[in-house]
């Protein structure tokens, strides 16, 4: 199969990563004959420096006539002092709205021999895996852009939905909930926010067409506390945008690492742009020791949503859990014991995984 994709490597080990997700994709495609061919674009701080906005033309046009978008990071204290339109998160918050990628989907699934890697005792992270079905486009991140009043003293964010908004991440929950245990948790503030409430009047409705769905409501700070005491309850949670922001990064560290974690914002249709959930790490930008595996099983997931080659999405995921059961891993991951490696060392691992009859499709995998 042949596919475009566009890589925007953006900011810190955004860089770094994106090169190891090439090369990752690189030995998958000449395993099993395809053509990836790839355009690499400005985006965020980078963009910035170069073009003076941190979402050129140029890249925006290019994402559009692409298969699917890589993204790696954006954002760094060189820009931290920016006015918010020339902020490297900008050009993030630009491009997924452009794309209408109003869908964020974060599995969180734990690799059994990083538990220990976990800040919780293992009997309560092991066997959680949960995927955080985040509204994408839509809440306070898009609010009406807010002027300082009253001399700089007070500050205003507005924090909007529409129905058709809601309806149709509520409906990426369900659908997903559908194929998984079939249970949804959705995520909101009903007992104070009046989009929540509108938010919890569209999941009673939605929750007709989906009768095998068990689903309940819990509020964000309750929800924040479930998934330390015990993450196994989730199965899929939908929410709006702010709360899946937050609530994702917390349930990162269940896995061991925010380095672990993949993500797919998607639409409607199989289109997508795909992005680890960690940021650009600009404390270790440049010195070759990142974590690129969530860059790397984000690939993994584009060539399951966009790509439909759910074998080979597979390939790299268990090359991933190979190389993580052998022992190896990156300075981000608390490990005893085991082996530390470079950026590159750990791609190469994965490579040579892919490459190796040793490869099985030993895990399940939960990012359908
Ligand atoms: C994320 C990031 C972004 C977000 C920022 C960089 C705008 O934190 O992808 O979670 O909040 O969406
Ligand atoms: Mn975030």
């Amino acid at each position: 199969m042949n596919k475009k994709i566009v890589l925007l490597p953006g900011d810190g080990i955004g860089q770094e990563v994106i090169e190891s997700a090439k090369t990752v994709l690189e030995a998958l495609a000449e395993e099993y004959n395809h053509t990836f061919s790839y355009e690499s674009h400005a985006i965020g701080g980078a963009a910035i420096d170069e073009y003076g906005t941190p979402l050129p033309d140029t890249t925006e046009k290019a994402c559009h006539e692409a298969d699917a978008v890589l993204l790696g990071a954006v954002g760094g204290p060189k820009w931290d002092q920016n006015p918010s339109h020339l902020r490297p998160e900008k050009g993030l918050l630009g491009i997924r709205k452009s794309l209408g990628l109003f869908a964020n989907l974060r599995p969180i699934q734990g690799f059994n021999n990083l538990l220990h890697a976990s800040p919780l005792k293992e009997e309560v992270v092991k066997g959680s895996d949960l995927l955080i079905v985040r509204e994408l486009t839509g809440g306070l991140y898009f609010g009406t852009p807010s002027e300082r009043r009253n001399n700089g003293q007070s500050a205003v964010d507005t924090l909007a939905y529409d129905r058709s908004e809601i309806e149709r991440i509520v409906e990426k929950g369900f659908q997903a909930a559908q194929i998984r245990r079939k249970h949804l948790t959705s995520v909101d503030k009903a007992n104070v926010l009046e989009s929540s409430k509108l938010w919890r009047e569209v999941v009673e409705e939605k929750k007709k067409d989906y009768p095998e769905v068990t689903v309940d409501h819990m509020l964000v700070d309750a929800t924040a506390m479930k998934l330390i005491t015990n993450p196994k309850y989730f199965d899929v949670i939908v929410t709006e945008n702010m709360f899946g922001d937050i609530l994702s990064d917390e349930a990162s560290v269940l896995t061991g690492s925010l380095g672990m974690l993949p993500s797919a914002s998607v639409r409607k249709d199989s289109f997508g742009l795909y992005e680890p959930v960690h940021g650009s790490a600009p404390d270790i930008a440049g010195e070759g020791i990142a974590n690129p595996l969530a860059m790397i099983l984000s690939a993994a997931l584009m060539l399951r949503h966009s790509f439909h080659m759910e074998n080979e999405a597979r390939v790299i995921e268990a090359a991933v859990a190979d190389a993580l059961e052998q022992g190896y891993h990156t300075a981000d991951l608390n490990i005893a014991g085991g082996q530390t490696v470079s950026t590159e060392k750990m791609t190469q691992l994965v490579v040579d995984f892919i490459k190796s009859d040793s490869t099985t499709n030993s895990i399940m995998s939960c990012y359908a």
